[in-house]
């Protein structure tokens, strides 16, 4: 399909999508023009929209056709790649104003060390940051801020929110994480926050359960402090494959009633899954929400639960994510309306807490 082909296509479309559609290809082209003009050692223009229309066929095949959601996703992927050079020059810029109403700033490294092979804590100077954040929201770092980090920003959510600062812990799973590990407190680092939808508080006196899994233990922090905070009876699983990758204790431990650890292999709590062993808690005694963040595999089983039990659940996703504000639409996910049609969120905007019941689990 030709570019000309691809935006008849599009104008015969209506609504958010098509619009959006339209800014892509345009913005595509846009920057092809801009790159052939600069000089740039790049694809030329005819090559980028060859590649561009080569994605839509790709993305096409396989799925339904004229699947409006996989030529969506093509082009996004497509501009998102072209956008890198400029998206990387302007968010790592410390003086971008980022996106209004958020904070866009170099923070003082004041920690950065293994906490067990694989995994890092950071903790960071923000002055603040603690009114700013609800729990369940993000940020976004750039690495080497200054010198024009090698990657976009990266998502992270704070494991711990004081008026000085705040702390993350970091699986270290690729060149943006390995990157992380090298910096050494006094090191700037870029900070965008706070992002996202956070989770939903429930009524004083309710009973919550928080499911952590892997790297996504940790992140529960901020929230189970909230709910101490608001007299909510609060239970916690934290699962992992091995005892090597249970993270988290350290965080939920303080402000949680119980916390129960678990393994796939059995080396360290109990031997099962989180979605097991939060089972096991609710045939101890019923819930009123349950609140999760890990791998989707965990979090497809904890909102199958959940909806089993009739108990409310919100979960947290993780998807891969370039701007982080709703700009660029690479971090769509697939959501449900109320009649049961499906429709897109994004994953940096809508969420990436999310009511579970929204969400599409597809395997
Ligand atoms: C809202 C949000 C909060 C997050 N909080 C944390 C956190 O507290 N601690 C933590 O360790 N990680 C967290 N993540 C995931 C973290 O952003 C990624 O692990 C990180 O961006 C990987 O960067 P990289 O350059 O090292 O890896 P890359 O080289 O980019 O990728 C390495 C591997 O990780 C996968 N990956 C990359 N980004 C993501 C992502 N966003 N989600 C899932 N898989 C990804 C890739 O598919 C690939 O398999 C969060 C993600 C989101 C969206
Ligand atoms: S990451 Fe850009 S819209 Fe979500």
């Amino acid at each position: 399909m030709s570019l000309d082909e691809l935006r008849e296509q599009i104008d015969s479309m209506d609504g958010e999508i098509a619009r959006l559609l339209r800014d892509r290809a345009a913005a595509a082209r846009k920057i092809a023009a801009e790159k052939a003009a600069s000089g740039l050692p790049v694809r030329d223009p005819a090559r980028e929209e060859a590649v561009i229309a080569d994605r839509v066929r790709r993305a096409e095949g396989g799925y339904p056709a004229h699947s409006v959601m996989n030529i969506f996703r093509a082009i996004v992927a497509e501009t998102v790649a072209l956008q890198e050079g400029e998206l990387r020059r302007r968010m790592c810029a410390p003086a971008c104003p980022g996106p209004s109403g958020k904070r866009d700033e170099l923070a003082r490294i004041v920690e950065n060390r293994e906490l067990r092979p694989g995994f890092n804590r950071m903790r960071l100077a923000a002055p603040g940051a603690d009114r700013l954040f609800r729990p369940g929201q993000f940020f976004q770092i750039a690495p080497r801020p200054r010198e024009g980090s090698p990657f976009l920003r990266r998502p992270f959510a704070p494991s711990e929110l004081t008026p000085d600062g705040l702390a993350f812990v970091y699986a270290v799973v690729g060149g943006g994480t390995e990157l992380m590990t090298r910096l050494r407190p006094g090191d700037d680092a870029g900070l965008l926050f706070p992002l996202g939808r956070g989770y939903t508080l429930p009524a004083p006196g309710s009973r919550a359960v928080l499911v952590g899994g892997g790297c996504g233990g940790p992140s529960l922090g901020p929230l189970a402090a909230a709910l101490a905070a608001a007299s909510v009876e609060t239970v916690a699983v934290l699962g992992a494959r091995t005892a090597e990758k249970l993270v988290g204790d350290d965080c939920l431990g303080a402000h949680v009633g119980r916390l129960l650890s678990c393994t796939d292999d059995g080396s360290a709590g109990m031997a099962g899954t989180a979605a097991d062993a939060l089972l096991s808690l609710l045939d101890a005694g019923p819930a009123d929400a349950i609140y999760a963040c890990g791998p989707t595999p965990m979090l497809r089983a904890v909102a199958k639960i959940a909806a089993e039990r009739n108990v409310f659940c919100e979960v947290s996703l993780e998807e891969r994510m370039a701007c982080g504000f709703g700009a660029c639409v690479g971090c769509a996910v697939e959501m449900l309306t109320r009649d049961g049609a499906a429709k897109y969120g994004r994953v940096c905007r809508d969420g990436p807490v999310f009511d579970a019941k929204t969400l599409a689990w597809r395997a």
